[in-house]
């Protein structure tokens, strides 16, 4: 039997992630599933792991889930390791939200200057576990949710020395389940083709026949079908004339860059009335947290669809099954690029469409990009570089070379008071600064 070890146990995301796994069981037999979380997360830890058990007694498989604060009690003899921790709870987010905000600039999750203090936080967390896991479960696959997802991917990679991850996202799985139904068509109907940087990647669309039907998608988003933007994003239409012009489509985080000025000030908006992303967040998971106490709960409520990450699973679960069963299911996956993109270096880690099996991730060649998006693509990976280079080094004028270079950011004198900011209000999480 399978052992999962999955780190940050005690998020709300854990029963999307049973749920995954309960569906993919004839292909993916696991034996135990260990939960690690942290002491401040040892409450949730409690509540959510007995609710995953209840999930699992619910099913008709004889599954055990172990609840630890001890990570290497998980790690030992794992197959599979799932990391979906968030350093600094979200108390830290609204940190990364609200400093910039003062100032006028946009602090997001993974994007601005918010996402690169969350990769100051994170990687050297992951780093940690790389080598814990080099000691505990040197066979191990490292399958990747934790946030900036792509970053920690790259530091994995570059930093870690470890080769054998997967980094993932739920934004290229939810606009493949809208845009087969824009076009009347079931998934199986098209292929895929995704190029580009976690929560930076454009796609591109053809039919069984190999017609590119990608203008037939843009034109199906401005009539105003459900376009498969995750909760978190503020969905306005994209520039029409851009999209014409690439003939590709963006990820929703694409109007953080291509419409800046109405993304921040829809953000700015939210945080005087109805509080930041992290403080809607918070009520959603107290929300959730209630339900799952119910001892009768054995199921995946849907008010997890409030979530930004819904449908995680989808993503999780079959490219931990494609490994195991060497099932070749083409994925969207943040991977080392090895030519796919040539637009960038062939070491960095790159999010593309790949065929997943037993020897991992092998990716679909996507090819050179027209200018404009080259050119994002480059200084946004530079801009990553910098930001993981920092996070290990703890280089001071590295970090600022990244937060000039960051398009969201605007450069001078506030942008560096932003970063001291941060730094100050982080330090608790920032060891090697
Ligand atoms: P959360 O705030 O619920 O945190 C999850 C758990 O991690 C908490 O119980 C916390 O106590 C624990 N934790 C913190 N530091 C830890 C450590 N050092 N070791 C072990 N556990 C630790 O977070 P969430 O909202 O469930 O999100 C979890 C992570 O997943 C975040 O990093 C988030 O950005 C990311 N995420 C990724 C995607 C994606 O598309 N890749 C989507 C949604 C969320
Ligand atoms: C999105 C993304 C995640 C992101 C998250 C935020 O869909 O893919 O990477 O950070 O959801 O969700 P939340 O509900 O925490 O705002
Ligand atoms: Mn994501």
């Amino acid at each position: 039997g399978v052992k999962i070890a999955t780190i940050g146990g005690g998020s709300s995301y854990t029963p999307e992630l049973m749920e995954g796994f309960i569906k993919r069981y004839d292909e993916l037999p696991i034996r135990e599933i260990w939960l690690v979380d942290i002491e401040a997360g040892k409450e949730k830890l409690d509540i959510v792991g007995k609710m995953a058990q209840r999930m699992w007694d619910a099913s008709p498989y004889d599954v055990k889930v172990h609840m630890t604060l001890d990570r290497e009690e998980a790690l030992k003899d794992a197959d599979f390791v799932t990391t979906q921790f968030r350093v600094g709870l979200l108390e830290a987010r609204i940190k990364d939200e609200r400093i910039p905000a003062y100032y006028g600039m946009l602090g997001q999750e993974t994007n601005g200057a918010g996402g690169m203090f969350k990769a100051f936080r994170t990687v050297p967390i992951i780093l940690e576990i790389v080598e814990d896991m080099k000691r505990l479960c040197p066979d191990a696959w490292l399958i990747n949710f934790a946030n900036p997802s792509g970053m920690v991917t790259e530091a994995v990679v570059r930093y870690g020395k470890w080769d054998k991850v997967i980094g993932l996202c739920n934004v290229p799985v939810m606009a493949q389940m809208v845009e087969p139904e824009m076009l009347g068509k079931q998934p199986d109907e098209l292929i895929y083709k995704f190029a580009g940087l976690n929560h930076f990647h454009w796609h591109k669309v053809t039919d069984a026949h190999g017609k590119d039907v990608t203008q037939d998608i843009i034109n199906k988003m401005y009539e105003g079908d459900e376009t498969g933007m995750p909760k978190n994003i503020h969905d306005i239409p994209f520039p029409r004339e851009i999209l014409e012009q690439m003939q590709m489509i963006p990820c929703g985080y694409h109007h953080y860059y291509y419409q800046e000025e109405e993304t921040l000030a829809h953000a700015l908006e939210e945080y005087q009335t109805i509080g930041t992303r992290a403080q809607q967040v918070k009520k959603t998971e107290t929300e959730l947290f209630e339900l799952y106490k119910d001892p009768n709960l054995d199921y995946k409520p849907e008010q997890l669809s409030q979530r930004g990450g819904a449908y995680y699973s989808d993503a999780a679960c079959e490219s931990i099954a494609s490994i195991y069963a060497n099932k070749n299911t083409q994925l969207v996956v943040s991977t080392k690029n090895d030519g796919a993109v040539p637009d960038l270096p062939a070491d960095c880690v790159v999010e593309v469409s790949a065929y997943i099996g037993g020897q991992g991730a092998r990716n679909v060649a996507f090819g050179e990009l027209p200018t404009a998006e080259r050119g994002w693509l480059q200084v946004m990976k530079a801009m990553e570089l910098l930001t993981i280079e920092a996070a290990v080094t703890g280089d001071y004028n590295t970090a600022l070379q990244a937060f000039t270079i960051n398009p969201m950011v605007r450069s001078g004198k506030t942008a560096q008071r932003i970063m001291d900011e941060l730094f100050i209000a982080h330090k608790d999480h920032l060891p090697n600064f």
